[in-house]
């Protein structure tokens, strides 16, 4: 996995791709320039929704040619953490709402071999991951409630991303934002201090795996609002 810096990167999610074919998404999504790319898992209880498990983790895996970032929106989430480690996730990052013991879920992340990530809620104040943040190696503040793609940005959202920025300060920790992400929400985001921003419609809807450029030019344009 590459070092830490702070340069916006771009975190496709493969939720808003064919589920028929999700490694040669996975791979269109990195050839057409993704920075990491974003699985969400999710089990039909944390969330209403389900979606894919450890085993479709390894199947994409080898289509990844860079960072695979595994997004659990799952509780419990300790006991499947070892499976998603073996399947190659590089991040794992489990909510904060999931269970009462996130420093032992952020610890056995770590012990997998993984940087470990926690997401917040949108109506999850800042001040739940104080405790954590030298235990992380990225905060993700959610700009949807989780559990479908292509769902509206939460604006309220936006003065938690700055506050979340304050907090983390000079620590190596990535600020991630996941939820309705495209290109007029994308500068509100790296404003406010986000620099890793998932995005899922914004991206897969103006291509697929045999048009594989509208991902690109899809990418392009979400990184020129973003440096705008
Ligand atoms: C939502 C997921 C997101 C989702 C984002 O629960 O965590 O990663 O794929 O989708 P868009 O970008 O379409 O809002
Ligand atoms: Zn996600």
């Amino acid at each position: 996995m590459e070092g830490f810096d702070r340069e916006v990167k771009l975190a496709p999610s493969i939720l808003a791709g064919d589920f028929a074919a999700l490694g040669a998404e996975a791979a269109a999504l990195c050839a057409q320039g993704a920075d990491w790319i974003h699985v969400d898992v999710m089990d039909g209880h944390f969330v209403p929704v389900v979606t894919f498990g450890p085993q479709m983790c390894a199947a994409v895996r080898p289509h990844v040619d860079r960072v695979m970032d595994v997004h659990l929106m799952i509780a419990p989430v300790d006991p499947t953490i070892q499976a998603y480690a073996d399947a190659g996730a590089d991040i794992l990052t489990a909510h904060v709402e999931a269970g009462p013991h996130i420093h032992r879920t952020l610890q056995a992340i770590r012990a997998a071999g993984c940087r470990a990530g926690v997401a917040l809620n949108p109506g999850t104040p800042p001040e739940a991951v104080a405790p954590l943040l030298d235990d992380v190696d990225l905060v993700l503040a959610m700009t949807v409630n989780p559990g479908f793609g292509g769902q509206s940005f939460v604006r309220s959202v936006l003065p938690k991303i700055e506050r979340l920025r304050a907090m983390i300060g000079d620590r190596p920790v990535h600020l991630q934002v996941d939820g309705g992400v495209d290109e007029a929400t994308a500068p509100l985001c790296v404003a406010a201090g986000a620099d890793v921003l998932v995005a899922g419609s914004a991206i897969l809807r103006h291509g697929s795996v045999d048009a594989p450029d509208g991902y690109g030019d899809a990418m392009r344009a979400l990184r020129d609002a973003a440096s705008s």
